[in-house]
C-alpha cells in the first residue's frame, strides 16, 4: 500500500526541515521524502497550501474506559483525536477501576487496539487507586506499556509518598506527571480565587493551590533525579518556579493547555459550567505569563486536558459540575489563533510542542517526519474555517466553552501508520 502526498510545506521541527516538496508512504513507514516524487501510488494526496506535519501527540488525554463511558470510550476519543490532528494519545489513569495495575494497563492496550483509530499510550497511576496512600504496581504497569506514571485529577498530598514514588519511576526510567493541586488549599473552591470569583459568589481557587505542589515536586525531583513534567501549568507563578528550576539544570518540563493560553476567569460570567476546570482558568496576567513561557521555552509541551463529561453532569448549578473541558478537536485552531497569528511562536516552534517534545517527554520512537519512521502524518490547512459547534464534535464530550468561535487552521488529514483515519474535517473510519 502505498500513499503519495505531493507539493505540501512539510515542517519536521525534529529535523529541523521546512521545505515544500512530497512523501512516499509505502506499508505504513515514510519511505521518501522529495521533490516531485514520481512513484506509482494507490492513493494520492494534493497537499499544496497546506503543512505536512509529524501526527500530532496529546500526551494529556482522558479515554474515560474503563468504566465511565458514559462520558467518552477509546473509539469514541481516539476518533476526537484524529479530527484534532492527532495520531497518538496518552490517556490518564482516572478510569473506573483506576488504571494502577498491569491488567487495566494491558485492557487499555487491547481496548484500543480492537476499537481506536490512533496510537493510545497508556498512563499508569502513582498510587493505589490514586488515592495518595501505598505506591501502585510501577514495575509491572512498565513492563506492560505503560509510558508515565501520574495521578492526575488527584494530587499526592503526602511528600514522602511522592519522593518514594519519583525514586522507584527514576528506577523504572519513567517520568512522573505532576497534577500540582494541594488539596487543603482548593478546599471548596470551584473557580480562580480574585475579583471575578467575588463578583460571581463563587469560591475560588487561590493560585498558591498549585504553586506549592509545583515547588515541591520540583524539590522532590532534585533530590530523587526523576524526571518531573507538570501538568496543566496554569498560573504566572508556576512559569516562574519552572524557569527558574531549568536554569538550574533539574529534570523538569511543563505543559500547557489550549484553554488555560486562551482563556481567563471572565469566561465564567455567566455561569456556563463548560468553564469549570481545574486547575481553574486564570487572569489576563497569567494568560500572558503561559504565552511567555511558551515562547521562551519553559513549557515545553500543549497538551489539551481533554476531560469529557455527560450533559447531565454538567446541566447543574456551578458548584456541583465536574471539573473538565473536551479539547481535542479545538486545539490546533487555538494554537493558530493565540499563538502562531500573534507572532508568540512559529509554525515550527508549535508543531515542536505538539509532536517532537510530547514523544521525547513519554520516550516514544514518533514526532518526526525521518525516512524510515512510523508514517503518522497529519496535514494541516492554514486557511480552514469553521466554527465550533459542540454538537458536532466526534467526542461523546461535548463540554466545550468555545461553542460559537470561529477557527482558522484546521487539520483536514490525519494518517496514522499509512492508514488516512480522517480527512477533508471527516472520519473514514
Ligand atoms: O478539569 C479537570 N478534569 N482536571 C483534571 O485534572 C481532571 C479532569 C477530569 O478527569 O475530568
Amino acid at each position: 500500500m502505498k500513499l503519495l502526498i505531493k507539493g505540501g510545506r512539510i515542517i519536521d521541527p525534529a529535523n529541523g526541515k521546512d521545505t515544500t516538496g512530497d512523501i512516499l508512504v509505502e506499508d505504513g513507514k515514510i519511505k521518501e521524502i522529495g521533490q516531485n516524487i514520481a512513484a506509482q501510488a494507490d492513493d494520492t494526496i494534493d497537499a499544496t497550501g497546506k503543512l505536512v506535519v509529524p501526527g500530532l501527540i496529546d500526551i494529556h488525554v482522558h479515554l474515560r474506559e474503563p468504566g465511565l463511558e458514559a462520558k467518552e470510550t477509546i473509539a469514541t476519543g481516539t476518533r476526537a483525536a484524529a479530527r484534532g490532528g492527532f495520531t497518538s494519545v496518552a490517556c490518564m489513569p482516572n478510569t473506573k477501576p483506576v488504571a494502577d495495575n498491569q491488567a487495566i494497563i494491558e485492557f487499555i492496550k487491547v481496548r484500543a487496539a480492537q476499537t481506536g483509530v490512533v496510537n493510545v499510550y497508556p498512563i499508569g497511576a502513582i498510587t493505589k487507586e490514586s488515592k495518595g496512600q501505598e505506591l501502585a504496581e510501577i514495575g509491572d504497569m512498565k513492563s506492560v506499556g505503560a509510558v508515565a506514571l501520574s495521578d492526575d485529577g488527584q494530587p499526592v498530598m503526602n511528600s514522602d509518598v511522592m519522593r518514594r514514588a519519583m525514586e522507584y519511576a527514576k528506577m523504572f526510567d519513567l517520568p512522573i506527571i505532576s497534577h500540582s493541586e494541594d488539596k487543603d488549599l482548593v478546599a471548596e473552591g470551584v473557580m480562580n480565587e480574585g475579583y471575578m470569583s467575588t463578583v460571581l459568589g463563587l469560591k475560588g481557587i487561590n493560585r498558591a493551590a498549585e504553586e506549592v505542589m509545583v515547588a515541591r515536586d520540583i524539590i522532590l525531583s532534585e533530590i530523587t533525579g526523576c524526571p518531573v513534567h507538570i501538568a496543566h501549568i496554569s498560573t504566572a507563578g508556576s512559569v516562574r518556579l519552572v524557569k527558574e528550576a531549568k536554569n538550574r539544570g533539574v529534570k523538569v518540563t511543563a505543559e500547557a493547555t489550549p484553554h488555560h493560553f486562551t482563556l481567563t476567569d471572565q469566561a465564567v460570567e455567566g455561569y456556563n459550567t463548560a468553564t469549570k476546570v481545574n486547575p481553574p482558568l486564570r487572569t489576563a496576567d497569567d494568560v500572558a505569563a503561559i504565552k511567555a513561557g511558551l515562547a521562551d521555552g519553559t513549557i515545553d509541551i500543549i497538551a489539551t486536558d481533554h476531560a469529557p463529561h455527560t450533559q447531565e453532569e454538567k446541566d447543574v448549578e456551578y458548584n456541583y459540575a465536574p471539573f473538565g473541558m473536551v479539547g481535542l478537536e479545538t486545539v490546533v485552531g487555538l494554537v493558530f489563533k493565540e499563538l502562531i497569528e500573534p507572532g508568540i511562536l512559529t509554525l515550527p516552534e508549535a508543531i515542536a510542542k505538539l509532536t517532537i517534545n510530547p514523544a521525547r517527554l513519554l520516550r516514544l520512537e514518533k514526532g518526526t517526519l525521518s525516512q524510515g519512521a512510523d508514517a503518522d502524518i497529519t496535514i494541516i490547512d492554514p486557511n480552514h474555517e469553521e466554527t465550533v459547534i459542540a454538537e458536532e464534535l466526534a467526542s461523546k464530550g461535548k463540554n466545550t466553552p468555545f461553542t460559537g468561535w470561529n477557527l482558522k487552521g484546521l487539520p483536514v488529514a490525519t494518517i496514522v501508520a499509512g492508514r488516512v483515519v480522517m480527512k477533508d474535517r471527516k472520519l473514514l473510519c
